[in-house]
């Protein structure tokens, strides 16, 4: 029997519904926070919460892909397991940010809004990140890295590479 080589995962669409029962009469106006609640519960939009969000918002697909596009925070894709936030206000840009973007894509092969091949890191530049002090800064996931340089950014992202590759495999355990 032939299958598809690509099975698509299945979305568990059960949250969505607290969601959208949570919203206001004027809902339509609460698209981003809505975008922002579905990304925070599945790491990116995925397409079928989408397609639920266009029937709910009566918005079309032109609509919210177009609001996605002007956000870049907005994933419809799911990013790499560390997501970095390389600054890119004035003081983190004028100490060499985009010679670190460089370094990050000549090492990682990966461009802002793109992630790796190995899904580890997906890169995404960012307004000032409120440590100006600190320039150039990058977040990592949660974890804030000041300072930094295009060789000490891959020494911190070869640790964060190193941990993966220690760390035992885990099935999620789904309810
Ligand atoms: S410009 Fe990068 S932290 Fe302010």
């Amino acid at each position: 029997m032939e299958t598809n080589d690509v099975e698509e995962e299945v979305i568990d669409l059960a949250p969505m519904e607290a969601i959208f029962e949570n919203l206001p009469d004027d809902s339509r106006s609460h698209l981003i926070p809505t975008l922002q609640k579905i990304q925070n519960i599945y790491r990116f939009l995925p397409a079928p919460c989408l397609e639920q969000v266009m029937e709910f918002l009566n918005i079309s697909r032109a609509e919210i892909y177009g609001v996605i596009s002007f956000y870049p925070q907005l994933l419809i894709t799911e990013p790499g397991k560390h997501i970095i936030k390389l600054c890119y206000g004035t003081a983190c840009f004028v100490k060499g940010a985009s010679i670190i973007n460089d370094k990050i894509h000549d090492r990682y092969h990966i461009r802002p809004g793109e992630t790796d091949d190995s899904k580890l890191f997906t890169l995404q530049t960012a307004s000032c990140l409120g440590n100006c002090g600190a320039a150039p800064m990058a977040l990592i996931g949660d974890d804030t890295h000041g300072n930094i340089d295009p060789e000490k950014t891959l020494d911190i992202l070869g640790e964060y590479k190193l941990d993966n590759a220690e760390a035992p495999e885990t099935e999620e355990a789904t309810a």
